[in-house]
């Protein structure tokens, strides 16, 4: 292969993983029905966003994580996009499950007037709430989206709800349009009832181990 050639190969190939990175937010939001549930419509290349929790474990397109997992707030970083303010919001649309969402959506997190990509240097209006769905709900859609403002929000004339009860039944259509935000990225994880599963199969090993030292202990007596 000539150097241009091997040099336009590397091009098409970048081009394409580029692209396919792009769009894959995109596609992961229609799959998982992200619009119509809590959106009209959706730019067309969403940026991803590297949400990542103190476990170690990172929100990546639809992945299962355990209510244990998520408990504290993650870093959550992105690709300068340009300077200007931009607002991260943390919604569950599949209150109280996916098929009855008759609390549509549960608020868990709000941040307003970042600057460029600096979470800690934003206003949290809406503190972070981990994901606790109720038993029997199946999975729940834990959405991250990240959005332009504008210009700042005035928090003391924004009237933004942050008590627990004004969690519930919250809209990011409006949210959108009172605060005329603009849809840049984001990503989504589900999650469901953990109860005390792991409390579970620990006594269940426990339980085994016990009896397998009794088999055991039985048989080299003989
Ligand atoms: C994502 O965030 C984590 C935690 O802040 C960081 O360690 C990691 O380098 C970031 N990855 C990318 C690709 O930016
Ligand atoms: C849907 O949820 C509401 C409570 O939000 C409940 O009263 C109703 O029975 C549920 N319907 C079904 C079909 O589960
Ligand atoms: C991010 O914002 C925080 C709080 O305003 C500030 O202390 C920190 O220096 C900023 N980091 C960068 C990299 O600008
Ligand atoms: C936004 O607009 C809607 C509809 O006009 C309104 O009900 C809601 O309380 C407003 N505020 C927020 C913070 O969403
Ligand atoms: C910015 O949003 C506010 C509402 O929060 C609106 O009143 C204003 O006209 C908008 N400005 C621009 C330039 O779009």
């Amino acid at each position: 292969m000539s150097l241009r050639k091997r040099l336009l190969f590397a091009f098409t190939l970048f081009v394409a993983i580029y692209r396919s990175e792009a769009s894959e937010v995109n596609d992961k939001f229609t799959e998982f029905e992200v619009v119509p549930d809590i959106l009209d419509t959706l730019p067309d290349d969403l940026k991803s966003l590297n949400i990542t929790y103190e476990t170690g474990l990172k929100v990546s397109l639809g992945n299962e994580l355990k209510p244990s997992e998520v408990e504290k707030a993650p870093t959550v970083g992105w690709n300068l996009i340009d300077g200007g303010y931009y607002a991260l919001l943390m919604t569950d649309p599949d209150a109280p499950s996916r098929v009855n969402a008759t609390r549509r959506e549960i608020r868990h997190w709000l941040v307003v007037n970042i600057v460029a990509n600096n979470l800690t240097s934003g206003e949290e209006v809406v503190s972070y709430r981990g994901s606790g769905p109720p038993e029997g709900t199946g999975l729940h859609r834990y959405i991250f989206l990240l959005f332009k403002q504008n210009s700042t929000i005035a928090l003391d004339t924004a009237n933004l709800p942050n008590s627990e009860t004004d969690r519930a039944l919250t809209s990011t259509r409006n949210l959108m349009g009172n605060f005329t935000l603009t849809l840049v990225g984001g990503d989504l994880f589900q999650a469901q009832y953990e109860g005390n599963a792991g409390m579970i199969s620990t006594n269940i090993s426990l339980i085994f181990g016990l009896v397998l030292a009794q088999i055991l202990y039985t048989f080299y007596e003989k």
